[in-house]
């Protein structure tokens, strides 16, 4: 059977991660689910009116899905999930500010994907991230390893971004890493940057790099305020569906993204921004970067930060 890959929420973050996805024509199927009535279908048949144009073949298929499970038959046996379901930001609202709401979204939704996609690898995107990661496990069961989060490779592309325009270098001329929170303790590594192989640190003033790194770190928000009626979508969903694709296709690609801290960096117990190896499993591997000592230091704030948060999800 070919495979299969579930993105849960068919919002602008859902939609473009699904249409992302079924672009690269590597799945035979692309399901999208929402609980609005006929918007998943909507936007599926749309997006099966592309293929010719765009020259894929992998078939998207819309369902409404309710809170209570129904429609999630259309997801059975994923190989692949998305969860973007929940309420994106306003404007001058944090990701924390979510935390309620989007707790009892992913909670509902986690469990119905766990009944119909017992061995599916999962990838939440939904807010506030890292708490969000940890509840989707909670509440499906699922190893560690199977269930990731999304931020990392975002905030990591922001950070290029910024680098790039500064510098007025090609994107692919510069190397940059976020790691730690999605959110107020992301952990930018300087130390890790390059541009055209030469340290960041040589090219840009510490005080110049600072600005770029609190620019990263209010990335989202940023977009937020202009957007003001939600949140960023292309940056996010080409990040997921990225590595919706190095899970399916194995690749052993090492991303920063949000996994299961398990002794690494001296961090135990804990859901965190960290670069590991992607692949069929999920998690292979969390790759212990190395970082300078103030570098270390901010992510063992983010972990407790994190932490204590992750401990309040399991209540919500
Ligand atoms: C952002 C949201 C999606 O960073 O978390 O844009």
């Amino acid at each position: 059977m070919g495979s299969k890959v579930s993105v849960v929420g068919a919002g602008f973050y859902g939609s473009t991660t699904a249409m992302r996805l079924a672009e690269y024509n590597i799945f035979e199927t692309v399901v999208l689910t929402d609980i609005v009535e006929g918007k998943p279908e909507g936007l599926a048949l749309d997006m099966n009116q592309s293929r010719s144009i765009e020259g894929f073949e992998t078939k998207i298929i819309g369902a409404t899905t309710t809170a209570e499970g129904a429609g999630y038959e259309a997801t059975a046996n994923s190989d692949v999930v998305v969860i973007t379901a929940g309420l994106p930001r306003k404007p001058g609202m944090s990701r924390m500010d979510l935390i309620g709401v989007n707790a009892g979204i992913v909670r509902g939704v986690a469990e119905n994907i766990a009944k119909h996609s017992p061995n599916a690898v999962i990838i939440v995107v939904s807010n506030p991230l890292d708490e969000m990661t940890a509840l989707a496990q909670l509440a499906t069961g699922f190893p560690r390893n199977r269930v990731m989060g999304q931020a990392g490779m975002l905030d990591t592309a922001r950070f290029t971004n910024f680098v790039a325009e500064k510098l007025g270098v090609p994107v692919s001329a510069v190397k940059t890493l976020t790691l730690g929170s999605h959110g107020e303790t992301m952990v930018p590594v300087p130390s890790r940057c390059t541009v055209n192989g030469t340290p960041l640190t040589e090219k840009l003033s510490a005080a110049e790099i600072e600005e770029l790194v609190v620019r990263t770190r209010n990335g989202g928000a940023e977009v937020v305020a202009l957007l003001k009626t939600g949140s960023a979508y292309y940056a996010p969903s080409a990040a997921a569906a990225r590595m919706a694709k190095a899970v399916i296709e194995d690749s052993g690609a090492v991303m920063p993204v949000c996994a299961w801290v398990d002794g690494e960096f001296g961090i135990s117990g804990v859901y965190l921004g960290v670069e590991a190896k992607i692949g069929r499993s999920g998690i292979q591997k969390v790759v212990e970067t190395e970082l300078s000592a103030h570098e270390l230091a901010e992510l063992k704030v983010a972990a407790e930060a994190v932490r204590t948060k992750q401990a309040d999800v399991q209540s919500l």
